[in-house]
């Protein structure tokens, strides 16, 4: 009985304590260092658990974020058709796909994704390589310009595909944690007010992962080349980025032209960190990304941090635990169901921005037919697609966030709410200046989003095409 209860005494504060660094073997890891079997010398059981990002989770515990299942990554945009149509103009509305395990980042890029995805250079290398910032250094502007390739030949050969390693996220003498992405995450959290040498444990906890989970902007000079790299933030403060402080910085930005409207834009990709940190009740609630991707794991006599780092859904919940007195299982249908929320509202915003999109296209379709609308009223027509813009750039928000809400859920909704209506607004905007020129706009516009979706890029697209797609409560049904 006395054992039970110790053991049980033990169990109970395992969850809560957190595990020791102090190295297996007494290895000293060189400063500097990247190759990752070395740092094994002293850490080999975070060393496997890293290696293990390379194998696909558990299938079927997921249901948006399935990612890869060992043969096949899923595509993205005939998930959310109507992506396709609205990123079409560049890489991202050729090839976008769910993402996969870590170990996978920069061999995606080289080897696996299509090409158009590199034409902004070396820059592309930022998230994805443990020698973007030596790089950055070493070369000044050429590399964020000069091309993909020629970046990255510059690493040594056998890092050529190697992805973020332990130095991305650790110091080599203690394991203690440090980010490595001073020139992008450094001058970023310097414009919010926010002393990078002053930081709590627990924020860098998630800072390690902000260096690429957060939006990024990548300013372009008059021949188009990249010449820089930063966080749309600036305006913000720690824990208050909203998505109002992203667009208006990000747009400021123009990287690309919309093919269907014919806009140049700004971009807003993966803003993991700042939908978490705005006002969620886990960023209130103290957690930090690895509490739910990265929970405490047994292995063999000892306790560390999971390095296989995944969705909650596929570890079993782990890190919801100490904190939850639900079961797993009841977690899991309450993070679907804040998912289906918000994936309903997306396919609303998307199908509704579209359609604006499509009207705008038949717009100046028409303004090249006949030389010019002289009868479109200009005043509409500019309100028309600044609604439009903001819509767009709130559904770029969330879509390629990447836990379909579950990161802050009531915030989710409020943006895709806010596209909705920026999105209705921009129809009928355009509508009434159509009508007022004399053109004659369709009742129900047809997308065409089979389009953009089929013949794709120069590559043979290696995913799956098929993808069924999530309708929780028929919202496309309306349109
Ligand atoms: C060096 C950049 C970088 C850092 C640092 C980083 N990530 Fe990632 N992460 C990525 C990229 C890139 C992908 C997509 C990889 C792919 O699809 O090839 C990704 C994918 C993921 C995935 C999906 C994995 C899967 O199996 O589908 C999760 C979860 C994740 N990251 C969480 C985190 C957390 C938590 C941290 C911090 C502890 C973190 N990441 C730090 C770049 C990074
Ligand atoms: C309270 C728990 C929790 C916290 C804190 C949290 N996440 Fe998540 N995250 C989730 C859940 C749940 C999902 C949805 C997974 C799914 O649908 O399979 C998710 C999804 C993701 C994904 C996509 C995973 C995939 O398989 O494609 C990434 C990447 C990610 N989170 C990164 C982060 C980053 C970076 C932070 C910190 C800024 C963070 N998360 C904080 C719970 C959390
Ligand atoms: C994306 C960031 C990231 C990468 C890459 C990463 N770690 Fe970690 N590691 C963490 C985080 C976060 C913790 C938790 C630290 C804390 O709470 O103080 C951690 C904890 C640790 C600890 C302390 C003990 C523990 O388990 O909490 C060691 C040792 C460690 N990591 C070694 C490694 C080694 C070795 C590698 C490479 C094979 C590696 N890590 C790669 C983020 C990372
Ligand atoms: C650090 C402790 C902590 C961790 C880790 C944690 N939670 Fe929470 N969670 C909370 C707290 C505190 C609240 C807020 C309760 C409130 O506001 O009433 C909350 C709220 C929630 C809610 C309702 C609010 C919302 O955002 O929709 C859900 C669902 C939830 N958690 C699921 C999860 C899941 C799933 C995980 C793991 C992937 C997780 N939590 C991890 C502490 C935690």
């Amino acid at each position: 009985m006395r054992r039970l209860i110790l053991v049980l005494g033990a169990a109970a504060c395992w969850a809560c304590s957190p595990p020791e660094a102090g190295p297996v073997q007494a290895v000293k890891v060189a400063p500097g260092e990247i190759e990752p079997s070395e740092w094994a010398k002293a850490w080999p059981l975070h060393y496997l658990g890293w290696g293990m990002t390379r194998e696909p989770g558990p299938a079927g515990k997921s249901r948006y974020k399935r990612g890869w299942d060992g043969r096949k990554t899923f595509d993205r945009l005939s998930e959310y058709p109507y992506l396709a149509l609205l990123f079409n103009g560049w890489g991202l509305g050729v090839e976008y796909n769910e993402p996969r395990g870590h170990a996978w980042m920069l061999e995606e890029q080289v080897e696996h994704v299509d090409r158009s995805r590199l034409k902004a250079g070396g820059v592309c290398l930022s998230c994805k390589s443990p020698y973007a910032s030596r790089l950055a250094k070493e070369l000044g502007r050429d590399y964020y310009a000069r091309p993909f390739d020629e970046v990255r030949a510059r690493i040594p050969a056998k890092h050529r595909l190697l992805g973020v390693s332990c130095s991305d996220c650790h110091r080599e003498d203690d394991a203690s944690l440090r980010f490595d992405r001073d020139f992008t995450l450094g001058v970023a959290l310097r414009a919010i007010g926010k002393d990078p040498a002053k930081l709590h444990p627990q924020e860098m906890r998630s800072l390690v992962c902000a260096q690429c989970h957060a939006t990024f902007s990548i300013p372009k000079d008059k021949e188009k080349r990249s010449v820089g790299l930063f966080f749309p933030w600036q305006g913000g403060r720690w824990g208050r980025i909203p998505v109002e402080t992203v667009i208006a910085n990000a747009r400021r930005n123009p990287e690309w032209t919309q093919a269907v409207t014919g806009f140049p834009m700004g971009f807003i990709r993966h803003p993991e960190f700042e939908l978490f940190s705005y006002d969620s009740a886990h960023w209130n609630a103290g957690a930090a990304c690895p509490d739910c991707h990265m929970p405490y794991a047994k292995a063999g006599a000892r306790k560390i941090s999971d390095h296989r780092i995944m969705s909650p859904l596929k570890n079993g919940l782990r890190g919801c635990l100490p904190c939850h007195s639900q079961t797993a299982d009841e977690l899991r249908e309450r993070v679907f169901a804040a998912q289906d929320r918000t994936v309903s509202l997306l396919d609303r915003a998307g199908f509704a921005a579209a359609t604006a999109a499509k009207l705008f296209e038949l717009c100046h379709r028409e303004q090249a037919k006949r030389g010019g609308l002289p009868g479109l009223d200009a005043a509409l027509y500019a309100r028309a697609k600044e609604f439009y813009e903001q819509a767009f750039y709130r559904l770029a928000f969330i879509g390629t966030e990447n836990s379909a809400g579950f990161h802050n859920p009531a915030e989710a909704l409020r943006v895709l709410g806010d596209a909705v209506a920026f999105a209705g607004k921009a129809e009928a905007l355009l509508r009434q200046a159509l009508a007022g020129a004399g053109v004659k706009a369709p009742a129900k516009v047809d997308l065409e989003l089979s389009r953009c979706l089929d013949g794709r890029g120069e590559r043979k697209l290696g995913f799956d095409l098929s993808v069924e797609i999530k309708d929780p409560f028929g919202t496309q049904a309306n349109f």
